[in-house]
């Protein structure tokens, strides 16, 4: 496969970097949500859940300016055309579930952002305090909390599409996924 036919260099190092990041993210997500809060620990007990939530909130703010910077380098840098030997409809339900996921790699870490301004606690970005741009408001915090939760389910379903894909791609023989693959083979 010619160099042109894949992505470059730098958009694929991202695709992997964000792919790890949101895997990890996704199980932390599900994970920390499940541990006891301080208050439902028997005295003496100390609760973990505050230290995931922070390691939560820093790796998903870190994963949004990651996100930022692929998405600029997407709209500077074109995606290789898909070969013609892959069916008109395939190729348009590419595009819509890439588009998809970028939608909503935007929208997890926002919503995510805005419950927890929204929320009693600081929003910190590896310890460093982060400004405060809003009042605690429980309903606000309940509804972003709400789309976040909502979102991640899309972003499970979306994903596991597009990783069926990839695997699809892969046992018919196609060479689709050498271009986004880290070596060239
Ligand atoms: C790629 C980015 C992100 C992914 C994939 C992600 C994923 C998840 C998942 C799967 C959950 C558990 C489901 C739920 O109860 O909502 C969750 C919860 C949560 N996330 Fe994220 N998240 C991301 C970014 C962020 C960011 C940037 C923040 C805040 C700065 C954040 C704050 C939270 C909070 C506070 C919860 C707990 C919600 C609750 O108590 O119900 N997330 N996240
Ligand atoms: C094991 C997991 C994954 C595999 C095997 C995989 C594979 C691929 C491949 C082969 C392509 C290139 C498609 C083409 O040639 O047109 C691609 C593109 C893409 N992948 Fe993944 N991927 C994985 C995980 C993820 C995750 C977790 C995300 C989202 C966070 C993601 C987001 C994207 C996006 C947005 C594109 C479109 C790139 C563009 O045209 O700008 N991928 N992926």
């Amino acid at each position: 496969m010619s160099d042109s036919a894949r992505y470059n260099r730098v958009q694929i190092i991202l695709h992997w970097i964000i792919a790890a990041i949101v895997f990890f993210m996704i199980a932390l997500g599900l994970y920390m949500t499940e541990l006891p809060k301080q208050s439902e620990l028997a005295p003496g007990e100390e609760s973990v859940r505050a230290f995931y939530f922070l390691l939560h909130k820093s790796m998903g703010i870190t994963a949004a300016m990651l996100i930022l910077l692929r998405i600029f380098w997407r709209i500077t840098h074109k995606a290789p055309p898909l070969p013609d030997t892959v069916a008109k409809w395939q190729q348009k339900a590419a595009g819509a579930v890439h588009w998809l996921l970028y939608g909503i790699m935007i929208a997890m870490p926002f919503s995510g952002y805005m419950q927890s301004m929204f929320s009693k606690y600081d929003t910190k970005f590896w310890g460093i305090v982060l400004p405060r741009v809003a009042e605690a408001d429980k309903a606000m915090r309940e509804t972003f909390s709400q789309v976040h939760e909502i979102l991640a389910f899309l972003f499970i379903g979306v994903i596991i599409i597009h990783i069926a894909a990839a695997i699809k791609h892969r046992l018919s023989g196609t060479e689709i996924t050498n271009r986004m693959s880290l070596r060239k083979h």
